[in-house]
């Protein structure tokens, strides 16, 4: 069974554990890192929303951030998932309650995201959880080491989320999102 998590908003008490998942070895070929500064700015903004799983030992698990929280379209970005541990199954469930959250407490239509081509788990994560892919960019993302890979994009629809869903979404306010 996968295991539960806690989603709730960050505050800028959990930006220490963001930027050390960040920078966990690994992950710099599939996510981007942000210095201190940025993170502060962008918690404390209007157009992103940090988000915690809390895993089942009550502690910080992963980190979502969104951003274009105020796109007059309804297309939110989901700009960077991470989770501390990969691979033990906390990466669905989370990804369930972003969702939930995303469509549960904002106006969004479209949740969508970048992701690296050659990152199959989280391509298969993302699919598992009904994400469609839309298309890919070639040579888009330049690599630490100066190549380059496709990015993949992906999307969720609010219909989409809305049929698939499978329990409510937790009420967490957030700022409304204006009107087009
Ligand atoms: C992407 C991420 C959030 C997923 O979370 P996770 O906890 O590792 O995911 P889970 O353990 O819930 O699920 C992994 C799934 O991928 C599958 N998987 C693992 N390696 C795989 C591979 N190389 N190819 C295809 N599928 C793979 C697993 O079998 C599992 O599938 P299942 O649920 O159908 O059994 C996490 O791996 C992570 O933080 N990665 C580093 C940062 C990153 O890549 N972020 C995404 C940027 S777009």
């Amino acid at each position: 069974m996968a295991p539960r998590v806690a989603l709730r908003p960050a505050t800028p008490a959990d930006i220490p554990f963001v930027m050390a998942v960040e920078r966990i070895p690994g992950h710099d070929a599939f996510i981007n890192l942000w210095a201190e500064e940025e993170h502060a700015a962008s918690i404390a903004g209007p157009d992103h929303a940090y988000l915690i799983a809390d895993g089942p030992d009550g502690r910080p698990a992963g980190f979502a951030i969104l951003s274009d929280m105020r796109d007059v379209h309804g297309n939110i970005c989901l700009k960077r998932i991470a989770v501390a541990a990969p691979g033990q199954g906390l990466g669905a469930p989370f990804l369930r309650a972003i969702g939930g959250w995303t469509f549960g407490n904002t106006a969004a239509h479209r949740l969508w995201l970048y992701v690296v081509a050659t990152n199959d788990r989280a391509r298969h994560v993302y699919r598992a959880q009904h994400f469609a892919e839309e298309g890919t960019l070639r040579e888009a993302r330049l690599n630490p080491d100066g190549t380059r890979t496709a990015l993949i994009l992906m999307s969720l629809l609010r219909r989409e989320w809305a049929a698939r869903a499978a329990g409510p979404a937790p009420m967490i306010p957030t700022p409304a999102i204006p009107a087009p």
